[in-house]
């Protein structure tokens, strides 16, 4: 069964001054962090085994994610001294995997529902050296553009263009045949999206498209984060409480709020459209609105805050 790489190791600059102390895919969208959701995603496509290919504040997975074993998954972590970009991270990463089977990339910062486990089938039946999950949006100047041939042939692969030729985009999830890990040099710096791929087009490798336009969202901006989180509950109802949480019946939840775990929500409390990390505590009163609340973060009684990242140190207005 194949095993998968995660990539959770950039610095999430977009996402300060959350991400000053907690790296990007610890961050909590829907009461539990971005990486939690992805290992659901990919057990449920029959893979057991995960490395956290992990460089920026590596030192926060292992806390949360131990062996994995709470997750009936094997979770082993490959850190990088200094980043090595995502290319050079996957070589990382591949170190501690010794394996002819499929490789299953994903970035860190992604949310996606899509069917991985056709794409894994479909790489295979291929003999694909590379299949990359792709999706459509609006606008695609902040992706990896990539257009197809009527086969779902991969024909070109362009890192973020002023001009996109296409909607169709990365989606940041690859299958890898073992044999193409090769091709990356050791411990070097080297970009999966601006190297490896184009050179692999470019000369002529098996690399295909899995096409797939279901629910997909990188987390990266402040946006994206709170909408993703938002969208997530309000799947199965208007809030959420994670277990080891006390909210005081005159609380009021809406708009897909969540809270994680071990928090206190005091009474007269409201909160509107906003995340709560674990081991927070709100005041009586305080009204808080389209705002993230970072972990562990007292909030005053009848504090007002809306649309802001609030720390311990700051609350700065969600840019
Ligand atoms: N371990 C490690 N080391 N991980 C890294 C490094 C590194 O040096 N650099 C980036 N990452 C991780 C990030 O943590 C993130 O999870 C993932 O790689 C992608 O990096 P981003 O910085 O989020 O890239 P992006 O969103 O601008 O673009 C990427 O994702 C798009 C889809 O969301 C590209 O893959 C695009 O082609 C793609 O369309
Ligand atoms: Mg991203």
């Amino acid at each position: 069964m194949a095993t998968a790489i995660l990539l959770v190791g950039g610095f999430g600059t977009r996402l300060m001054p959350l991400t000053k102390n907690t790296p990007k895919p610890m961050l909590t969208v829907a009461g539990i962090p971005v990486t939690e959701h992805q290992l659901k995603m990919a057990k449920a496509a029959g893979i057991t085994r995960i490395v956290l290919a992990t460089s920026y504040l590596a030192e926060l997975f292992t806390p949360y994610f131990g062996d994995g074993s709470k997750w009936g998954m094997q979770i082993q972590y490959a850190v990088e001294k200094s980043p090595l970009g995502t290319g050079g991270a996957i070589r990382n990463a591949a170190k501690l995997i010794n394996s002819s089977e499929s490789i299953v990339i994903l970035n860190g910062d992604v949310l996606s529902s899509h069917n991985l486990a056709e794409q894994i089938r479909q790489h295979e039946a291929h003999g694909a050296d590379v299949t990359l999950h792709l999706t459509k949006v609006e606008d695609a100047r902040a992706y990896g553009c990539v257009p197809t041939d009527p086969n779902g042939r991969v024909t070109a692969f362009l890192e973020k263009m002023e001009n996109p030729v296409t909607n169709q985009i990365n989606a940041g999830c690859y299958v890898f045949n073992p044999r193409v890990l090769e091709s990356i040099p050791l411990d070097t710096v080297v970009s999966v999206e601006r190297e490896t791929f184009p050179a692999l087009v470019a000369s002529g490798a098996a690399v295909y498209g899995y096409i797939e336009s279901s629910y997909w969202v990188d987390i990266g901006t402040p946006h994206a984060l709170m909408n993703a989180s938002t969208e997530i509950v309000n799947r199965d109802g208007d809030f959420l409480i994670m277990p080891g949480s006390k909210v005081d019946s005159s609380a009021r939840l809406t708009g897909g709020s969540s809270v994680a775990g071990n928090c206190q929500v005091l009474a007269g409390a409201l909160i509107d459209s906003s995340i709560i990390e674990s081991d927070c505590s709100i005041g009586s009163n305080a009204q808080i609105s389209r705002s993230y609340i970072s972990k562990g973060t007292k909030v005053e009684d009848g504090a007002k805050i809306t649309s802001s990242f609030v720390t311990n140190d700051e609350i700065i207005s969600i840019p």
